[in-house]
């Protein structure tokens, strides 16, 4: 992306920062060059929806950490990461508990600035309970590194933290159960910036149905928290035509990040 867009983008993040407003962004059309040619289009479309209203009362964002996770009977508030991940070893909240070898919580830095979040544990991830173990968690460590993280460094979550049978995609009832431990520990950690891996995290955390390929190209708001969205490592397994476009995402975000972090410091 070009360096003005990102500008842009960064100086609308600060502006809207806090507004629980939801932002997303696309370059679209063409332009035509000094010499005639055409070029990739450098035009900024800014999709939003309306700030929620400043005294809470839309249910939005803006009052994410702590409304859900008290509005369903389960208040985390009084937990710290070493009492929530003993808690959701002993969890049934849905059916996923009766198949699961270990619950996977989370691992990393818990002051990290990042917080990286996947999909749901696989086979590997399930008997190790660590997240991103398997092919494509060592795919995942090597595009961390590739932007300078290493992975002890970052945090590592998922939407669900026990494996759904076969590795099937998680179902609704079962996001929903989970939900408030992955607030909580969002709420503890408070990054400067979240990457979404996959759509069904993006989904997950955005509230949103917007297809992968778009949510990528915009940034968007979690609780007040900027949310990078890219293709999850086991898509580019699958397909490794996507790493180009995934590159980017990370070049992208790093930088945000960057300026994110430089910002809070
Ligand atoms: N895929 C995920 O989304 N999470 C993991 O922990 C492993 C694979």
């Amino acid at each position: 992306m070009e360096r003005d867009a990102l500008e842009d983008i960064r100086r609308y993040l600060v502006a809207r920062r806090g507004s629980g407003g939801e932002v997303a962004y696309r370059v679209a059309g063409e332009a035509r060059a000094a010499d005639g040619s055409r070029k990739p289009a450098r035009e900024l479309v800014m999709i939003t929806s309306p700030a929620p209203r400043s005294d809470g009362a839309a249910a939005g964002q803006a009052s994410l950490f702590g409304e859900p996770v008290r509005k369903r009977g389960l208040d985390l508030s009084g937990f710290d990461l070493a009492s929530l991940d003993a808690l959701v070893s002993k969890c049934e909240r849905c059916g996923l508990s009766g198949g699961r070898t270990k619950t996977v919580f989370g691992s990393g830095n818990p002051s990290s600035r990042i917080v990286f979040v996947g999909e749901a544990p696989g086979r590997e991830e399930d008997l190790q309970g660590l997240p991103f173990v398997g092919r494509a968690g060592q795919l995942l460590t090597k595009m961390l590194g590739a932007i300078g993280f290493a992975r002890e460094d970052v945090y590592i979550a998922n939407i669900l933290k026990c494996r759904p049978p076969g590795n099937r995609e998680p179902q609704e009832d079962e996001m929903t159960a989970c939900e408030p431990y992955l607030l909580r520990q969002l709420e503890l950690i408070r990054p400067d910036m979240i990457c979404a891996l996959g759509r069904i995290a993006a989904h997950g955390l955005l509230k949103k149905t917007t297809a992968l390929g778009i949510l990528r190209q915009g940034m968007h708001y979690y609780n007040d928290i900027p949310v990078a969205v890219t293709y999850h490592p086991a898509a580019l397994l699958r397909n490794p035509n996507l790493k180009r476009d995934a590159w980017e995402d990370l070049q992208k975000m790093r930088k945000l990040y960057d300026e994110a972090a430089g910002e809070g410091a």
